[in-house]
């Protein structure tokens, strides 16, 4: 893909690469050399650059700190055989930023200065994207508030980065999750759909108390009656069964718009594999453990691509779920997607953009 917006680069004196350890690879630790900027003021965005990743200067009184003006994403890039970089559907996660600013009343992001600045960023740190099997150079795009006032309001400036980690899987085994059914993730009316800081940081205590009881993550349940399955951890989730799929759907705003949830969702369309976008009540899930029904259950996400579930906690109850056939629906979607992410099987839907 060629790129043309000019953006200034200045390129770091001391490069980590020759440090890094790219077979030990924890998800989130090992970070790229650069970062590439961007600030928003009087109704703009400006100064858009390419720096050396490093520390960045913010006032005690920082807007973003206090009342959590804060947006991220979640991108991956692959090499394929023949060294070009692969980016799995940009597009998508450029779209969803702007869902999640306009919600937090945040500026929007033209696509140019998105795309544009990513894609020039990794043409620099294109020695950084990984080779090994299963490791890729995740993309952690972000925005925050930059005014300097704790008066409450939407802030008048902003700073947009795009920084890169390579990374492993995010869970190397398959995953133990517990139903939630006293804390809630997302209500109707609230934030739950947004890639927002406060989600993710109003997770952390109910998931460590499930941490502490044994179990990986939590299947959060909806924030009115508990009794309907909504995402899980990091990720959305799908149930396999009796040969149908069903996801939750994503009109009640509690749901964060996966675009791996939306690429497996194709992919089952394509295969004329059948799949229900609709809520599974806890009841429903815990019938199928039962009797028997429940084939498959895993999450989607980027960082976790598709995870596994082997065990499902139920008032109080835990549930181990049968070994997985070859040929389960999971295996498939997942060497498909790795196929096309990696450049090795057609891309029918024109997912990946080539660097
Ligand atoms: C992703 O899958 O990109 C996520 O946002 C998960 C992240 C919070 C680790």
């Amino acid at each position: 893909m060629k790129t043309s917006l000019a953006i200034p680069v200045h390129k770091t004196a001391s490069s980590r690469l020759a440090q890094t350890d790219f077979s030990n690879l924890v998800f989130g630790k090992t970070i790229s050399d650069h970062m590439f900027v961007a600030d928003y003021k009087n109704g703009e965005w400006t100064d858009l650059r390419i720096e050396p990743y490093a520390p960045l200067q913010l006032n005690p009184s920082n807007a973003a700190l206090h009342y959590g003006q804060s947006i991220f994403e979640g991108m991956k890039a692959y090499k394929n055989e023949e060294g070009e970089i692969l980016i799995f559907r940009a597009d998508a996660n450029w779209k969803r930023m702007n869902e999640s600013a306009e919600r937090m009343c945040m500026p929007s992001l033209p696509e140019e200065v998105f795309m544009e600045g990513m894609l020039q960023l990794l043409d620099l740190d294109r020695d950084w994207v990984p080779t090994a099997k299963g490791a890729s150079l995740y993309i952690r795009p972000f925005m925050f508030a930059t005014d300097d006032y704790i008066g409450v309001k939407p802030s008048d400036t902003y700073k947009f980065i795009i920084f890169t980690c390579p990374v492993g899987n995010y869970y190397s085994k398959p995953v133990s999750v517990k139903v939630e059914t006293k804390f809630t993730r997302a209500t109707e009316g609230g934030t739950g759909a947004a890639k927002t800081a406060g989600n993710y940081a109003a997770s952390l205590y109910p998931a460590l108390q499930a941490q502490k009881a044994g179990y990986d993550q939590l299947l959060w349940t909806d924030g009115k009656s508990h009794s309907n399955i909504e995402e899980s951890g990091t990720m959305n989730v799908m149930f396999k069964i009796n040969g149908t799929l069903i996801t939750a759907p994503l009109h009640t705003g509690t749901i964060l718009k996966g675009i791996t949830r939306n690429s497996v969702v194709q992919l089952a369309n394509d295969w004329n594999q059948p799949i229900e976008e609709r809520f599974l009540s806890v009841s429903e899930l815990k019938e199928a453990l039962e009797n028997g029904t429940l084939e498959e259950a895993f999450g989607t996400g980027t960082a976790a691509t598709i995870a596994h579930i082997a065990k499902i906690h139920i008032d109080g109850k835990d549930y181990v779920l049968p070994e997985k056939p070859a040929d389960a629906f999971s295996h498939k979607v997942l060497a498909a997607l790795d196929g096309i992410k990696y450049g090795s099987q057609k891309d029918p839907h024109n997912w990946i953009i080539k660097l």
